[in-house]
């Protein structure tokens, strides 16, 4: 019978088989996947886990402090954190195309980690013990839209499936990939994870990246971080946390539209909100949000954004639109 406790055992004994005696890292993405992932790990092989934290300059406001702080407290883990920033800016420069922004996130992202699992090896002294394998937060429903699971045609390529490159240098332990999200959630409280982990809601592992609609530049990120803030902020105020599955803000940067404020014409870009309820992302509704929640958070977010001055709601559901715009 599926119990979480059951999983968490059967994980446990399956991570100790397969990773030996040998080193793993971890990326943590700031999401409750790979938090439950390398918690599970912690929990099999202890300090054979080094978790590497990749601030790739994609991330919301407050998330770095929050896994270098909260996670690292829970786990006791062991955490070395990466500034990636301008490597990832400048790998995304120029381009547009969605499938090619998330191909390049994934790429530079573990290449970072080789990086950072190299020098882990050296740090960790004369023995020089190769870090052999790589703990990634796959879902089932990760596994199923890549095309890895039940032969489903690939939609997008998922940061933690089909964007990774061909010299990947890793095994890979993946202790989620036949776990629903609610699944996760569950296994992430028998670990004792607070619950400001277990229940954040999800964010995709190339970020803000594809929630910027265009080029990805450092003021268009910190554009969308305030407006993302705001929007989160009004919605844990109101509540509604546990009731919606996500809220992907989007940032349509080669939009602009006329305005008005004060007495000043304004040429600004809108954001998108796009909230959404869903058991398990496969299928998602948008959810009816009060409208006194949607006001405060436009009028919020069109008062203290400089050049976003207009706040558009989409009511598509999945199928046909996916959660994310890209
Ligand atoms: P879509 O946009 O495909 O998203 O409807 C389904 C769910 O997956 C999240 N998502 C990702 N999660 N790596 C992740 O870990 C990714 O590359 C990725 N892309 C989308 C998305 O936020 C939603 O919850």
């Amino acid at each position: 019978t599926w119990t979480t406790h059951n999983v968490v055992e059967e994980q446990i004994v399956a991570i100790r088989e397969q990773v030996g005696d040998k080193r793993v890292i971890c990326g943590l993405s700031g999401g409750v996947d790979s938090a439950v992932a390398a918690a599970l790990v912690q929990k099999a092989v202890g300090s054979q886990l080094t978790c590497v934290f990749v601030d790739h300059g994609l991330l919301r406001k407050g998330e770095a402090e929050q896994v270098e702080k909260d996670f690292v407290a829970a786990t006791g883990v062991e955490l070395k954190v990466v500034d990636a920033q301008e490597r990832f800016l400048a790998a995304l420069a120029g381009k547009t195309d969605p499938e090619e922004k998330r191909k390049i996130i994934g790429r530079e992202f573990i290449r970072v980690f080789e990086q950072a699992a190299s020098e882990i090896v050296a740090d960790a002294g004369a023995h020089g013990e190769a870090v052999e394998f790589l703990v990634q937060g796959t879902l089932y429903p990760d596994v199923v839209e890549s095309g890895g699971g039940t032969g489903t045609a690939n939609i997008k390529s998922h940061h933690n499936v089909g964007g990774l490159p061909e010299d990947l240098q890793f095994r890979l332990v993946e202790p989620l990939r036949k776990l629903f999200k609610d699944e996760v959630r569950k296994v992430g409280e028998e670990l004792g994870l607070p619950s400001e982990i277990v229940w954040r809601q999800p964010f995709p592992g190339p970020g803000l990246g594809i929630r910027i609609i265009g080029e990805v530049t450092r003021d268009r990120l910190d554009l969308l971080r305030e407006a993302d803030a705001i929007a989160r902020e009004e919605l844990t105020a109101a509540g509604l946390d546990r009731e919606i599955w996500q809220c992907p803000v989007v940032l349509l940067a080669d939009v602009r539209s006329v305005g008005v404020q004060g007495d000043g014409r304004t040429y600004g870009h809108p954001v998108v909100l796009r909230p959404v309820s869903s058991e398990d992302a496969m299928t998602a509704d948008w959810s009816r949000l009060p409208y006194d929640v949607l006001a405060r958070i436009s009028t919020r977010i069109t008062n203290e954004v400089r050049d976003i001055n207009r706040v558009v709601l989409d009511v598509t559901s999945k199928p046909p639109g996916t959660i994310e715009w890209e």
